[in-house]
């Protein structure tokens, strides 16, 4: 599926609705680069499963930010930050791709390819200053 968006807002609206149809378990990769809105989109997901807006940050400094959302607990996790791909395993990060019992959002997943869960894609490209393509393959 391929969406187009306008505004910080837009983006948000639809990983909202996109979050109604995840459940424990899953993971969702979010690919794009830097500044295209995987973070905007992962609090989308966050505020569609019922966080309060304000309490999502981006969990860049932190690598993992964990929230207990009325639909259940999620990981948010951001690999900017991380250098070589056996860091993950070394900090002992992969059990978290695994979770049975939390969403886990994944910002620059393709660092640690292999390593993780295969998940489902977001795909943000630039179409414009506010324009963004968004493709979603589950
Ligand atoms: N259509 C749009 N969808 C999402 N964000 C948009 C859109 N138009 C403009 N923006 C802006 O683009 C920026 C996206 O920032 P965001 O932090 O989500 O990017 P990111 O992909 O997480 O970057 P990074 O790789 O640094 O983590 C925000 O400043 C947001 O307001
Ligand atoms: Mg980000």
């Amino acid at each position: 599926m391929e969406f187009i968006t306008s505004s910080e807002k837009e983006t948000k609206l639809l990983a909202s609705k996109f979050s109604k149809k995840l459940k424990t378990g899953d993971v969702v990769l979010l690919i794009g680069p830097l500044g295209a809105g995987k973070t905007v989109f992962a609090k989308g997901i966050l505020k569609g499963l019922g966080e309060k807006e304000d309490s999502v940050r981006s969990p860049s400094f932190t690598l993992i930010r964990e929230y207990h959302t009325k639909q259940g607990k999620v990981y948010h996790i951001d690999l900017y930050r991380l250098r070589r791909k056996e860091e993950l395993i070394n900090l002992g990060y992969q059990d978290y791709f695994y979770s049975p019992s939390a969403v886990v959002l994944v910002e620059w997943a393709n660092k640690v390819e292999g390593l993780i869960p295969k998940g489902k894609k977001v795909i943000i490209d630039f179409l414009g200053i506010n324009k963004r393509r968004i493709k979603i393959i589950e």
